[in-house]
């Protein structure tokens, strides 16, 4: 038996019991009369102590043993002497008796403890080594735990786990796909899937009812914190159902992972639609922990002697609660700020409303203290308040406002990391017109049926009509999303044709999908939960990275393995791909 107790187990009940122990040395003092070692594995950290007396052959081992080997020891449980209450075997310690070297190892290329000195680069790149650290560890630790949650959740609720191929056609989510050269095939390409969509659907044709799985997605897409190109989906599916069906089953499985995982009991989710989201917040994922929505004051600030605003499609602003007081200095870095080519806006007008009720402002040439005062009025703001105005194209304005107002949010440290404020966001519009190909792109994706209101409006007034979709957005950060289906072949024929398919295109592409809708389909619908996203926002983590054993780099690389990597021309000529 290689072992009898874990390096996380051992307590003051254990005292005198002989025990065999098996892990990584994670650090060495040798104090002259006793040498202390600090044995790791995966549930802890335990004390061993060679004392004085301790025989020849250990005090030899021990020399000859150096940070990072796996060692085997027989000792006695003791008590000890100074206690460590930082640690749950802090309690006591293991009296050597039998010390084995199970494999020596080179010194490693960074420090294995929470506060490490190796950079990002280096961790990555030995990243079973960054993963004996209990930081990067205990957040695999959640993940495997959540989708334990996950699993018997949704289980007790019906749902059925499906695996879907991996090797499949184009899904069109509206990133690239990665392709796959077939080798019987020569000529041909599978795609990874951007997310199991059609077959999580075909599966409701087959009449399972209601499926799930935890599954990986692929996307060749820019990275950034919250996406990796291969990221793992909660996809779920359900037939016979509604909106308010899909949103309560899932309101219920996030409710439950906050429950059991962080002890908080969720209120019922507020709801805002897409239309209020862009319009007071300048995004569809609001982060609703703090205030400081926009006010338009497009109307209210036109007409005096500022042409930029009097030439400005929409003026909007927000306030900043006790902001009055900020500096010239404050002032000019937020200028720079939404000034920066990410953001773009030309400029930035303040409003300072101190607390004595003077006013003073970086357009006071233009406008009396009384259009001021209304301007604060129509905002609510406070003596104290500091207004911060944008202005130009509305469609340019709003985000910019938006980004602003978080930076104000972090500024302010509202934007506090165990505060949750989740909320849907529904009534999304079902295209989005793209000016550069001059054509209708699906914004879910093109099953996702028109709100049943808005079917009528669907070849006369495309760009007005609603979808039946719907977003879960905590903290500013999308978690989730989807959609009730189209179930019926010929609306799906006509959304085809809103999104400019030819009925050929449409039938080469997704023919397998409308001429199964031709057996038989049930209503349905369903959504998908970004897994990585919502393990990193109950880890507190800012990005998905470390919620992923062995994730990839901002340039979509595996530094590990060094993927991706050339091929052979053999493996090449096998496929049957020329090179150019
Ligand atoms: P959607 O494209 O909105 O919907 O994806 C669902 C959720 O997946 C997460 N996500 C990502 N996470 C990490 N890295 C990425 N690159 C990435 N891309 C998306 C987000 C997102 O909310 N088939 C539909 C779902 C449906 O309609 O049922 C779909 O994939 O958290």
């Amino acid at each position: 038996m290689y072992r009898t107790h874990t390096c996380g187990e051992l307590r003051l009940e254990n005292v005198n019991e002989s025990v065999t122990l098996c892990g990584w040395v994670q650090k060495i003092r040798n104090l002259g009369a006793m040498t202390f070692i600090d044995l790791r594995d995966r549930y802890g950290i335990t004390q061993l102590v060679a004392e004085e007396s301790a025989s020849e052959e250990i005090k030899q081992q021990i020399a000859r043993s150096g940070r990072e080997f796996v060692i085997q020891i027989r000792g006695k449980v003791v008590e000890r002497a100074s206690k460590n209450s930082k640690i749950p075997t802090g309690d006591i310690e293991i009296l050597l008796e039998e010390f084995h070297i199970l494999n020596p190892s080179d010194i490693p290329p960074f420090t294995i403890e929470d506060h490490t000195d190796g950079g990002d680069e280096i961790r990555m790149k030995y990243r079973y080594l960054d993963l004996r650290r209990q930081a990067v560890r205990k957040n695999l630790e959640l993940r495997h735990r959540m989708a334990h949650l996950v699993r018997n959740y949704l289980d007790e609720k019906q749902f059925m786990e499906v695996e879907t191929p991996v090797l499949i056609k184009s899904t069109p989510e509206g990133a690239r796909d990665f392709v796959v050269p077939s080798r019987m095939n020569q000529g041909q390409f599978y795609a990874l899937p951007q997310s199991p969509q059609t077959f999580k659907q075909l599966l409701m044709v087959a009449g399972f009812d209601r499926y799930y799985q935890i599954v990986k997605c692929f996307r060749d897409e820019d990275l950034r914190a919250d996406r990796q190109p291969e990221f793992t989906q909660i996809d779920c599916e359900m037939s016979f159902v509604e909106r308010e069906d899909v949103l309560g089953i899932f309101e219920g499985m996030i409710r439950h992972l906050f429950k059991e995982i962080r002890g908080i009991d969720l209120p019922v989710l507020p709801r805002m639609t897409w239309h209020d989201a862009m319009e007071y917040y300048g995004c569809d994922k609001p982060d609703i922990r703090f205030d400081m929505q926009f006010v338009d004051l497009t109307h209210q600030v036109q007409g005096k002697d500022f042409t930029v605003f009097n030439t400005a499609e929409y003026v909007g602003a927000i306030c900043a609660p006790g902001c009055a007081s900020y500096t010239r200095k404050q002032l000019d870095e937020l200028t720079e700020f939404v000034k920066r080519p990410q953001i773009g806006a030309k400029g930035l007008v303040y409003v300072k409303y101190n607390e004595d009720g003077s006013i003073k402002s970086s357009v006071d040439k233009f406008y009396t203290e009384a259009d001021l005062k209304e301007w604060l009025a129509t905002c609510k703001a406070q003596p104290g308040d500091l207004l911060l105005l944008l202005c130009g194209p509305k469609n340019k304005t709003l985000p910019q406002l938006c980004e602003l107002r978080l930076e104000m949010g972090d500024r302010l440290g509202l934007r506090n990391k165990d505060v949750f404020k989740p909320l849907w966001v529904v009534d999304f519009p079902l295209l989005e017109w793209d000016e550069e190909t001059q054509r209708f792109y699906a914004m879910h994706h093109p099953f996702t049926s028109p709100h049943p209101q808005d079917i009528d409006m669907m070849e006369s007034n495309p760009g007005a009509v609603r979808a039946n979709a719907y977003d879960m957005v905590i903290n500013g950060v999308e978690v989730g999303g989807g959609s009730i289906r189209i179930h019926d072949s010929s609306l799906q024929q006509r959304m085809f044709k809103c999104l400019g398919f030819t009925p050929e295109q449409a039938e080469k592409q997704f023919g397998f999908l409308m001429n199964a809708f031709k057996y038989g389909a049930p209503p349905h619908g369903g959504i998908a939960f970004g897994f990585d996203r919502l393990v990193s926002m109950f880890a507190g983590l800012d990005s998905i990275r470390d919620t992923i054993a062995f994730p990839k780099n901002n340039s979509g690389r595996d530094v590990m393995i060094d993927s991706p990597s050339e091929i052979s021309t053999d493996q090449f000529k096998e496929l049957g791909i020329k090179l150019m």
